[in-house]
């Protein structure tokens, strides 16, 4: 399946991200965790996403791409993944849609995980990632690690992302309604949209998601979990 996650941040695109894309055993492709390698690695890309990451802006369209491209030209990909944070600008989006067109393919779905601004906040002020794992997301309140600063899947350092300061997810925000917002009016229009709350615990919001892509579980009595 070919399925792109999209909201605001701090919405949980990439707790559900890493369980949905376990479960569907296809890789998660976040462009976030993309910029974040470059940077930890002190690439010249990496410097240059740096400056815009941190004013809580977008990376400028072309070299968001090319990282994306090169992303997804590696063989993991060919039965499908789950894009988390690309496209994000309505440029990025007919840039996918024509890199999946030539391959004679298209998105399957686009699951808009929904969340009131208010409670991004303190979603985002509470993360604490993983320095070993960049799929190891934990929450100071929400899903606390068993000892504080320690990873509870590898023992590595807690740390709280540079773009997580309250001013800066602001921008955040803002750059969302006004560049990402159109991307789901885009698919809307291809009928590939559905919204799904991402208010409640962890795996209740896991679970709508894959009730909306027709993998939701059934247990013994069918009900659905
Ligand atoms: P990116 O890393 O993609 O950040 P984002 O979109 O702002 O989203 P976040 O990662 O902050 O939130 P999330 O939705 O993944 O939430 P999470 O699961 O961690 O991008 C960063 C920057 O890179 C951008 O600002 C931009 O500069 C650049 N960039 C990236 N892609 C780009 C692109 N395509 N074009 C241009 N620039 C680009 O959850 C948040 C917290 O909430 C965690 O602590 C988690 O434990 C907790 N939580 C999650 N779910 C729940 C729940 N159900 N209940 C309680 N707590 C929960
Ligand atoms: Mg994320």
């Amino acid at each position: 399946m070919r399925i792109l996650l999209i909201g605001l941040p701090g919405a949980g695109k990439g707790t559900q991200a890493g369980r949905l894309a376990a479960h569907l055993s296809i890789p998660h492709i976040s462009t976030g965790d993309l910029f974040r390698e470059h940077i930890d690695q002190g690439t010249e890309l990496g410097q240059n996403a740096h400056t815009h990451i941190q004013a809580g802006l977008l990376v400028p369209d072309e070299v968001t791409i090319g990282v994306f491209e090169e992303r997804l030209v590696r063989p993991d990909t060919e039965r499908g993944f789950l894009l988390d944070g690309f496209p994000r600008s309505l440029a990025q989006a007919h840039a996918l849609d024509g890199i999946l067109a030539g391959s004679g393919t298209r998105l399957d779905a686009v699951l808009d995980l929904e969340i009131p601004e208010g409670q991004v906040v303190r979603r985002i002020a509470g993360r604490r990632l993983c320095r070993q794992g960049r799929e190891h997301i934990f929450h100071i309140d929400f899903s606390p690690p068993e000892v504080a600063g320690v990873c509870d899947l590898c023992g590595g350092e807690l740390y709280q992302r540079e773009d997580d300061r309250e001013a800066t997810v602001r921008k955040r925000l803002e750059v969302y309604r006004s560049e990402t917002a159109p991307v789901v009016d885009h698919y809307q229009a291809q009928g590939l949209v559905t919204t799904i709350s991402a208010h409640g615990r962890v795996q209740e919001v896991l679970s709508r998601a894959l009730d909306a892509i027709g993998q939701g579980q059934t247990d013994a009595t069918g009900m659905s979990s």
